[in-house]
């Protein structure tokens, strides 16, 4: 267990929660608007989080039944340009951004990173992804989307090359790298920055994806919803870290975790209800719908029970959950629908400061977590109410830093200068 848990802010322009982006509070444009993501980024720095975090896909998603509010979520600035002018404005908070190996070449890459490390003076981190869906890759030539070992054969390779680039020790020097999905002759040819290299993070979660983290990432971020499977998922890739000659604490796993606070729990409740009901109703009865493999939903009156499903050859679990819950608890298919929308697979926190400062400090000091990634419902209000509330809660039970203990982003995530 590290001395202090570690915060990343998952800066979504609108929010989290499914609806969050129809909250009165939340700006359905602020993905492009540079002074909401100022606010934003500069709250993170007053709650003396270690790192804002910005995620990319490099195309409009569609197709899905969510499709208004990803529309909504997904119309954004590019993120590493995002983090020069972001580091214009803060001087301690990490910048972190996404950027995918399977649209981009090496050197450039390096090059951009390398650029808003020493133009932030050592805060900058790049969130490595291997980009899996076909509406990005339809951008990006004809070839369409790569299979899953293909898309980590190329990732692995272009992880080393940029290491290489980024290593202090190396880049002047001549880098000849000849390998299968890349050629690469001259270093960058600049100086490192204060922390050395940028911080690697990553997100993947199959048995590859695990493995190239181990190897290579500084920070993994991952969504789960239980103590146990986050306990399960950090003492996987521990051991993994080891097996791959690293040293475990030198790898910070930081689970997602999207909080609505209140001061009393019932108004908690109350917020969050207020979130549930922006749910738009096609878009909760598209997603059930889908759980459940039916399309027996259609023309039914959304205040009327959940009708007698035949058992499909879908997800049977999730079908019989679904259904059994509506019985349980008397709900509507209105209801039903949103109770399924809103959890999303992500672990929800709703509660007083202290309810959520109760459950990270079980995460982290039961060893299921190095720090979180706070994902707000919405913005920009529960961020600010994480960061005057929660943090406070958290620095009084001596489990968060009280002042930066470093410049770089390298030095407050307690990892030695690259
Ligand atoms: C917090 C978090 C953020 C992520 N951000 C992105 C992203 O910005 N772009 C992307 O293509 N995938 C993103 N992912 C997906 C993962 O990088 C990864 O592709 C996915 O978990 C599938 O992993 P696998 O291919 O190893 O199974 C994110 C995942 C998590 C948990």
């Amino acid at each position: 267990m590290s001395e202090h848990m570690k915060l990343g802010a998952f800066l979504m322009p609108t929010g989290h929660h499914i609806a969050g982006w129809r909250h009165p509070r939340a700006a359905a444009d602020a993905g492009i608007d540079i002074d909401h993501m100022v606010r934003l980024a500069q709250t993170a720095e007053r709650g003396l989080f270690d790192l804002v975090f910005f995620e990319d896909a490099a195309g409009l998603r569609e197709g899905r039944v969510d499709l208004a509010a990803q529309a909504a979520r997904s119309v954004g600035f590019e993120p590493i340009s995002l983090l020069a002018a972001l580091a214009a404005v803060t001087s301690r908070v990490g910048l972190v951004a996404t950027a995918s190996t399977s649209y981009n070449e090496p050197y450039a890459l390096a090059r951009a990173f390398a650029t808003v490390d020493l133009v932030s003076n050592g805060r900058a981190g790049w969130n490595l992804v291997t980009s899996a869906s076909e509406i990005e890759a339809a951008n990006f030539g004809a070839q369409g989307l790569r299979a899953h070992r293909d898309r980590y054969a190329r990732a692995g390779e272009f992880a080393d090359v940029v290491r290489q680039l980024w290593d202090p020790a190396t880049r002047n020097a001549t880098v000849h790298h000849r390998g299968e999905s890349f050629a690469v002759e001259q270093g960058l040819g600049f100086p490192a920055s204060p922390q050395g290299a940028p911080v690697m993070v990553q997100a993947g979660a199959s048995d590859v994806g695990r493995d190239l983290a181990a190897r290579t990432a500084d920070v993994v971020f991952v969504a789960t919803q239980t103590f146990e499977a986050a306990k399960a998922f950090r003492d996987d890739l521990r051991a993994r870290t080891s097996a791959h000659g690293r040293d475990p604490d030198a790898i910070k796993i930081m689970p997602g975790m999207s909080p609505v606070v209140v001061e009393s729990r019932a108004e908690a409740e109350d917020k969050f209800a207020e979130l549930q009901a922006l749910i738009p109703d096609d878009v909760g009865l598209a997603l059930l719908a889908s759980y459940l493999a039916t399309d027996a939903l259609n023309g039914l009156p959304l205040d009327g029970p959940l009708p007698d499903l035949k058992s499909t050859e879908g997800m049977q679990s999730r079908q019989q959950l679904v259904i059994d819950q509506s019985r349980r608890d008397g709900l509507s298919i209105r209801q039903v629908a949103q109770h399924f929308a809103g959890a999303r697979g992500h672990w929800r926190l709703v509660g007083t400061p202290s309810d959520v400062a109760d459950q990270l400090e079980e995460w982290f000091v039961g060893g299921a977590a190095d720090g979180f990634n706070v994902m707000p419902a919405y913005f920009p209000d529960e961020l600010d109410i994480f960061v005057d509330r929660v943090v406070p809660e958290l620095q009084r039970r001596g489990l968060f830093r009280s002042n930066y203990a470093s410049d770089t982003l390298r030095g407050n995530l307690g990892l030695p200068v690259a």
